[in-house]
């Protein structure tokens, strides 16, 4: 299946009502980063199950809101809970966002998540600053009929996660009292934790983390040629690399953690996001 352009111009219809200005950039925010949608600036909130041809959030902790606001004096749109392939989503509805904020004119997307840390140097409550993902399971989302308005057929995604942004997401880094990584992104469609063979396996083909969203997020953005930073969480050490089980609860008390100080990164980040827009 796949949809037209005017499927995604229904939601976009809807939003215009409420939101006549232009956000330039998008963030997607991980479950944790409530106290980065508190912080946003004269908020328009819109959920999720009113706007037409959007999908809904099924995952507890995943607020289901679109906030439109200002941060760190830039015009941004927020999505409070994303949508994953576990909850039942087909890949090619998880286009659906990121599309939506591409007609709604967003030049820039930040994708952040929680992720379990493969690579044994790493440990929970560092950050990685993703230069590359491996995704071997399911569909793609640009799966079915091409909409040519976004993009081509056949698209290229060696410098998808945008080398400017990275570089910039670095600099942003200095002073912000977290330790950074640069690596790759593996996607799992979950919604059980990996195994332990499973994760050797990631480690063997050059994962640095595995995770189970933001890749279908971030090759809609490249389909679309919008300049991408994905920043990953390390809430836990992957399955089998501590002898002890993985629970969400562990997770959500990682991200929590560092919740705060992450917050105030992105938003130094998107003060100076303009100079990493080729
Ligand atoms: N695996 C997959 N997804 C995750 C993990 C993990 O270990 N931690 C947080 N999200």
């Amino acid at each position: 299946m796949g949809y037209s352009l005017e499927y995604f111009q229904k939601s976009v219809d809807y939003i215009r009502q409420f939101v006549s200005w232009t956000p330039e950039i998008a963030v997607v925010l991980g479950s944790f980063l409530g106290p980065f949608a508190e912080a946003i600036e004269d908020p328009i909130v819109i959920n999720y199950s009113d706007i037409p041809n959007f999908l809904v959030s099924t995952v507890p902790g995943h607020a289901g809101k679109l906030i439109f606001g200002t941060v760190a004096g830039r015009r941004v749109v927020c999505m409070s809970g994303r949508f994953h392939s576990y909850e039942g989503y087909d890949f090619e509805q998880l286009v659906i966002p990121i599309r939506v904020f591409r007609l709604l004119g967003a030049k820039a997307v930040i994708l952040t998540n929680a992720a379990g840390a493969v690579n044994a140097e790493y440990r929970p409550g560092e950050v990685m600053i993703v230069s590359d993902h491996i995704k071997l399971t399911g569909a793609s989302p640009m799966r079915g009929p091409n909409v040519d308005a976004f993009g081509p057929r056949f698209f290229d995604v060696t410098r998808m996660y945008t080398p400017a942004l990275r570089k910039l997401a670095w600099e942003c880094a200095e002073g912000s009292g977290l330790t950074f990584h640069e690596g790759v992104y593996m996607f799992f469609t979950g919604p059980q934790f990996e195994t332990p063979a499973e994760i050797r396996a990631a480690r063997l083909l050059g994962a640095d983390a595995v995770g189970m969203s933001t890749v279908t997020e971030a090759l809609t953005a490249a389909h679309c040629g919008m300049p991408l930073l994905c920043l990953s969480v390390m809430t836990n050490m992957a399955a089998g690399v501590l002898d002890q089980p993985l629970t969400n609860e562990e997770v959500l008390e990682t991200a929590g953690s560092i919740a705060g100080p992450f917050s105030d990164y992105i938003k130094k980040i998107i003060e100076r996001i303009g100079e990493g827009i080729p």
